[in-house]
């Protein structure tokens, strides 16, 4: 098949009002951060696993590359096309379905298009609890949460997207269906073909349906914001919280100041709690399985002792349910805020935990001296040791002008100081095109070599999200 018939092929898989092409395929086109604008033939929405392998067999025919895409909320510049307008998009967005729901194994079923709120809300009405959580899940899907083993807020507890998929069913390269959703926690039955898949980006196939663990829900939830004079302090907050709340903890997050004052500065209406007096806030969430009177106590016990090992200097408990809802979305609001701000560049890395305030020290002098003024937007989840030590141009400064001469010089000296401190340039968002350059710079080379061995025998022919990931 040529090209040409590509498009006709197409309609007669999925229907004519499913090929979008021209002004209907361009919210498709450009990324969430509007940094990356690409031009495809057309986006293609399948409504089902046959018709997914359809698409895809009809494009390895035909030579073209498609490019996977689910709610298009990734960071890394992995889920638009190039602007060449020869590849095309498949976006998963019409496969939504609840598949099965089993309580009694814990699991639940969807297609890869169910956005990861919807799958939140079934399990929470199934009396379970479906912990992946991050800002976007009122858009991404499981489907993008699996290709790029998504992180998020409850990973201290629950761990990655990774931990929490025990079955794939997978579009292969040459349209074969791998079914594997079987729901397992145990089968040893040779090489771990869903790991291979999970945090592929797209680039080994295009994952339709996925089996995921459900836990009971806790009988109580907590939330309480600290102020902390130091990143120090805050990870001797973090060893505490271990020990006092052990698997009680479910999420710690850390805040500059300079984060909160741009949530202050583009949405007062917020009001952040704390952040003139301190220059680090940490927010902590503990799910009790016994009551709330005894996670109140536990937590209250803990900030005692942290106030009086002076690594905590003021802290509030949520009184309600509300209260903790408005100090989560502060925290989630910091990624909307420096966009408000205006353009910026972000790097999500990770660190021991041990390293990191060390680490945050010598990277934050490094940067000042090569481009004094920047505004460090450094935040995170450290209770998994991963920050987004973003930056901002200086205030008042040509943002764009500033991006263009600082950008890869900016991100050397991160990456190069995360690789000195044993860390990884990449600790949830993945790779995209955003760091592809970089990865060969500090992935070992027998790594490295392995990661293209294993594209080429799933996608000889260099089909499936090209030049992502790897250079192709
Ligand atoms: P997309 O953006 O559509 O795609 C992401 C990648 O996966 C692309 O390479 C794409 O080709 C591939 N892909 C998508 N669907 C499939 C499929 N079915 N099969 C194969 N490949 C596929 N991420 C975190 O990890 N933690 C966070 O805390 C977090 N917070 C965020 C907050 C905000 C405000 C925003 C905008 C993003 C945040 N992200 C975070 C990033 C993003 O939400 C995640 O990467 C998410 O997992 C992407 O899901 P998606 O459905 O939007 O995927
Ligand atoms: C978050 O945790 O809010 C996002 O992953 C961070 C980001 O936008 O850099
Ligand atoms: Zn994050």
């Amino acid at each position: 098949m040529t090209p040409d018939h590509l498009l006709s092929t197409l309609h007669s898989i999925v229907g004519a009002a499913n090929v979008l092409t021209g002004d209907a395929c361009a919210e498709y086109e450009s990324d969430w951060r509007r940094r990356a604008h690409g031009k495809a033939r057309c986006a293609v929405r399948p409504g089902c696993t046959a018709e997914v392998a359809e698409v895809v067999r009809a494009c390895a025919q035909a030579g073209v590359p498609i490019v996977p895409q689910g709610g298009n909320t990734g960071l890394v510049e992995g889920s638009v096309p190039d602007t060449s307008g020869e590849q095309i998009i498949l976006s998963l967005r019409r496969m939504q379905a609840v598949r099965t729901i089993d309580p009694a194994n814990m699991t639940i079923t969807v297609e890869a298009g169910c956005v990861l709120q919807t799958l939140q809300e079934v399990a929470h009405e199934a009396g379970l609890l479906f912990p992946l959580s991050l800002g976007a899940e009122g858009s991404c899907t499981i489907g993008g949460n699996l290709a790029t083993n998504a992180g998020g807020t409850q990973v201290v507890r629950y761990g990655n997207a990774r931990e929490l998929c025990l079955g794939l069913e997978v579009v292969l390269a040459d349209g074969q269906i791998w079914e594997g959703l079987q729901g397992l926690r145990k089968d040893n039955t040779g090489y771990d073909l869903r790991n291979l898949f999970i945090g592929s980006e797209g680039t080994l196939g295009i994952i339709t349906a996925a089996t995921l663990r459900l836990y009971p829900q806790p009988a109580a939830q907590l939330t309480a914001w600290a102020a902390v004079p130091s990143l120090q302090a805050a990870t001797a907050l973090l060893a505490l919280s271990h020990r006092h709340l052990s698997a009680a903890l479910t999420g710690f997050e850390v805040m500059s100041q300079e984060g909160l004052r741009l949530v202050d500065q583009h949405y007062a209406h917020l009001r952040v709690p704390m952040w003139r007096e301190t220059p680090w806030c940490v927010l902590l969430e503990a799910s009790d399985s016994e009551s709330e009177a005894h996670a109140r106590a536990q937590f209250e016990h803990l900030l005692e002792t942290a106030m009086e090992d002076g690594i905590v200097t003021d802290a509030i408990i949520a009184e309600n349910i509300r209260q903790a809802h408005d100090l989560w979305h502060i925290r989630e609001s910091i990624t909307l805020a420096q966009a408000a701000e205006g353009p910026n560049i972000k790097h999500d890395v990770s660190v021991p935990i041990s390293r990191i305030p060390e680490f945050v020290t010598q990277t934050d002098a490094q940067l000042q001296a090569l481009a004094p003024g920047l505004r460090l937007i450094n935040f995170g989840h450290l209770g998994d040791g991963n920050l987004h030590y973003n930056v901002q141009p200086p205030a008042g400064a040509d943002a764009a002008a500033f991006i263009a001469a600082h950008e890869a010089a900016i991100g050397d000296v991160v990456y190069r100081s995360v690789h000195r401190f044993g860390g990884s340039i990449s600790a949830e968002h993945g790779i995209g095109t955003l760091k592809r350059d970089q990865l060969p710079l500090y992935k070992p080379p027998v790594a490295l070599q392995l990661m293209h061995t294993i594209k080429q025998a799933l996608d000889p022919q260099c089909l499936l999200n090209p030049g992502r990931v790897l250079e192709r």
